[in-house]
């Protein structure tokens, strides 16, 4: 029992003295537990105390402990002198502040470095007051450069029997060390044997910082072509935890081929005979494997993945295949398509060529043309549509149906296959005359007169020309075409007389006449009238008068009778004026007359867009030609162009 008491006694002694001690302690420091920083920043740790009495006695030292764990002071400082410990890793780089009755001293550290990720310790002692220490830990950190990532140049092949590299990441010069995570699409990866492998290097460099690479090795599948790849680097900084990420990687797939489409890619729709074909190949597995192509079990060389078949018939028709090997699993593969070739056959009509009728004949032509789609055929005669099928028919045929009937057939449902053919249909018949120029013509005697007949029929019709008179006729030209004829002659009238155009042919003769009238002229009343023109106004008009009416009126007058009296008056009168004429101008050029020069010039300047007379002595006729232009016509066109009077 005693003994028992006695122990009893001993631990509650042993538990007052503690109280007590602590009760009278009179120095405590209060400290963090670490205090973290940038490298190459400034750090800060701050030691707290309270010191119970005589607090501006009291002695302040730092200690820090070595890698080595030997404790190693670094500063002293009391109320009158401060003191960093020469020769130490600090020595120049770090300061004290906060001394004397203060209850809070801060070391400061510049410029730290790696190596200064240590312990630091602050004690304090109070002197009669005691001592107390605390202590906290320097932590530095780096951020790593931005992380890198690389991908596999070369294709990766799905059967790769083990996880193949697809990709590196490099995050360089980090503390602590960073970590990298791999990421394909939305979702990490990690290690898992047989699929994933991830290897990290990590090296530290001779700065003592980390350098960690991440190579990201794979067991691809198909579906890996369309995925993307990055990598995730995590680091530590202070009070936390930082990411980034690297820009986002694809890795080119090879997997193998298991079928193969075959197409026409050009030309679009249908094919006709004459087109280029281009087919095309394209296999599902990449990378495309060689191809070769067969075109109706014949091999055909190409290029690559494209056949072309040039200038195609409908020989071209049937199977292209083709065919290829991957040479990873050396398997062959096999696509195919059909090509078939639209044709539409040269146009063949019956009759061919050329069919002649006899007049009220009935004819049914046709026009047919083979093709492997449905045709439509128009018939057109001088570009107008006259029918359209197969079928022409002519019933009742006259002379208007003959000509070229052309039948083009087209396939409406491919643009550009067209064929045509002509027919030439011949109307058998007696000639016709189609009227060209009036029947009834006057003419000047002595000229030649142009005259055409144009006729038509089958067998071609023979023009032969005759006159009442025998008048010379002469043949200027002579047109023909199969059932048709165009003769121009000329004829020279002395007097009147009607020319004839026969046309005939194995059915019968067609005549058509000409009914020439012939003008006599009055030759000589003209010439004096030169003469007197100049001289005063009154005569100027005379002449235009005479002139406008020459052509018109002597004509008509000379086939009445007893004109021959008015002429001789009209002569008389003339040449009375011619007299007067005559003694005028003597007077004039005595001076007796004040008549100027000018006035002479006037009259015979060519005056354009006035009328203009020129009197000439031996042809009246031909001062009329004189039109309001002051064009003089050649004489040839007279006949056609200005002489004509109708009756
Ligand atoms: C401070 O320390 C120095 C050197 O040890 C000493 O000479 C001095 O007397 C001390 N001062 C006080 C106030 O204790
Ligand atoms: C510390 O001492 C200074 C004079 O040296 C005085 O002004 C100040 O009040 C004191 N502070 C404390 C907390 O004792
Ligand atoms: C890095 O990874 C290790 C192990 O998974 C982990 O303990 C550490 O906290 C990570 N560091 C960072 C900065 O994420
Ligand atoms: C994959 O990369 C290639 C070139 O590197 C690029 O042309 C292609 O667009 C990329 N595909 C995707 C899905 O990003
Ligand atoms: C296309 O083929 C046809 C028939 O074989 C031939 O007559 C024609 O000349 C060819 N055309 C070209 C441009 O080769
Ligand atoms: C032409 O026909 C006319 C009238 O029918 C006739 O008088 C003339 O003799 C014919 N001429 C010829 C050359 O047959």
């Amino acid at each position: 029992m005693a003994l028992r008491m006695k122990v009893c006694m001993f631990v509650g002694l042993f538990l007052l003295s503690l109280a007590w001690k602590a009760a009278w302690a009179k120095v405590q420091v209060n400290m963090e537990d670490r205090v973290e920083v940038f490298l190459g920043d400034t750090a800060q740790i701050t030691c707290m105390f309270t010191v119970s009495d005589s607090p501006d006695n009291v002695i302040i030292q730092w200690y820090m402990i070595t890698k080595t764990n030997v404790r190693l002071r670094i500063y002293y400082g009391n109320g009158t002198m401060q003191v960093v410990d020469r020769g130490g890793q600090f020595t120049d780089k770090i300061n004290v502040k906060g001394m004397g009755n203060s209850s809070e001293v801060v070391l400061t550290i510049r410029d730290v470095k790696l190596e200064d990720e240590l312990e630091f310790i602050c004690h304090v002692n109070g002197m009669s007051a005691g001592s107390d220490e605390g202590r906290t830990a320097l932590k530095v950190f780096a951020s790593p450069d931005r992380p890198i990532i690389t991908g596999e140049e070369s294709g990766i092949s799905v059967s790769n029997e083990y996880p193949t590299k697809i990709g590196s990441c490099e995050a360089k010069n980090g503390y602590p060390r960073p970590n990298i995570t791999w990421y394909r699409d939305q979702s990490s990866l990690q290690n898992t044997p047989g699929e994933v492998s991830v290897v990290t290097l990590v090296t530290k460099e001779s700065s003592g910082l980390y350098t960690v690479q991440s190579d990201l090795h794979l067991n691809v599948v198909k579906k890996d072509k369309d995925s993307l790849f990055y990598c995730e680097v995590s680091y530590l900084v202070p009070g936390g935890t930082k990411m980034t990420e690297t820009n986002k990687i694809n890795i080119t797939v090879y997997y193998p081929t298991t079928s193969l489409d075959v197409w026409v890619e050009s030309p679009k729709g249908s094919v006709k005979e004459g087109d280029t074909v281009e087919v095309h190949c394209r296999a599902n597995g990449n990378p495309q494997p060689p191809f070769t192509f067969m075109h109706n079990m014949e091999e055909l060389e190409s290029d690559l993945n494209v056949l072309v078949l040039k200038n195609v018939t409908r020989q071209s028709n049937g199977n292209i295949m083709c065919t290829a090997l991957d040479l990873d699993t050396y398997e062959e593969t096999l696509g195919q398509t059909e090509l078939f070739v639209d044709y539409l056959d040269p146009a063949v009509l019956i009759p061919k060529h050329t069919h002649v009728m006899a007049q009220g004949e009935e004819l049914m032509a046709t026009c047919n043309a083979l093709s492997s789609l449905p045709t439509h055929t128009v018939w057109f005669k001088k570009g107008k549509k006259v029918a359209e099928g197969h079928t022409l028919t002519l019933k009742d045929a006259v002379f208007d149906m003959a000509g070229t009937y052309v039948c083009v057939v087209k396939v409406s449902s491919l643009e550009g296959l067209e064929t045509s053919g002509s027919l030439r249909v011949f109307v058998e018949g007696r000639p016709e005359i189609k009227k060209s120029a009036d029947p009834v013509q006057e003419v000047s005697p002595e000229k030649s007169q142009k005259l055409s007949c144009h006729a038509r029929g089958y067998p071609t019709p023979v023009i032969t020309w005759s006159s009442s008179d025998k008048s010379q006729i002469l043949k200027l030209s002579q047109r023909e075409t199969e059932d048709e004829v165009l003769s121009v002659v000329s004829i020279k009238v002395t007097s009147d007389v009607t020319a004839y155009c026969n046309a005939s042919n194995d059915h019968g003769t067609v005549s058509f006449s000409f009914s020439l009238k012939a003008i006599v002229q009055t030759t000589s009343s003209a010439p004096s009238t030169t003469v007197t023109t100049p001289l005063v106004p009154v005569t100027v008009v005379a002449p235009v008068t005479v002139t406008t009416v020459t052509p018109v009126t002597p004509p008509k007058r000379v086939k009445k009778e007893g004109s021959g009296v008015i002429i001789a008056v009209i002569i008389i009168c003339i040449l009375l004026l011619a007299i007067l004429g005559s003694v005028l101008y003597f007077l004039y050029k005595k001076g007796k007359l004040p008549c100027g020069r000018s006035g002479k010039q006037d009259l015979t300047k060519p005056n354009k867009g006035g009328i203009v007379v020129e009197m000439k002595s031996d042809n009246t006729e031909e001062a009329v030609l004189l039109s309001v232009n002051g064009d003089k016509k050649p004489p040839s066109d007279q006949g056609d162009k200005y002489m004509y009077v109708q009756k």
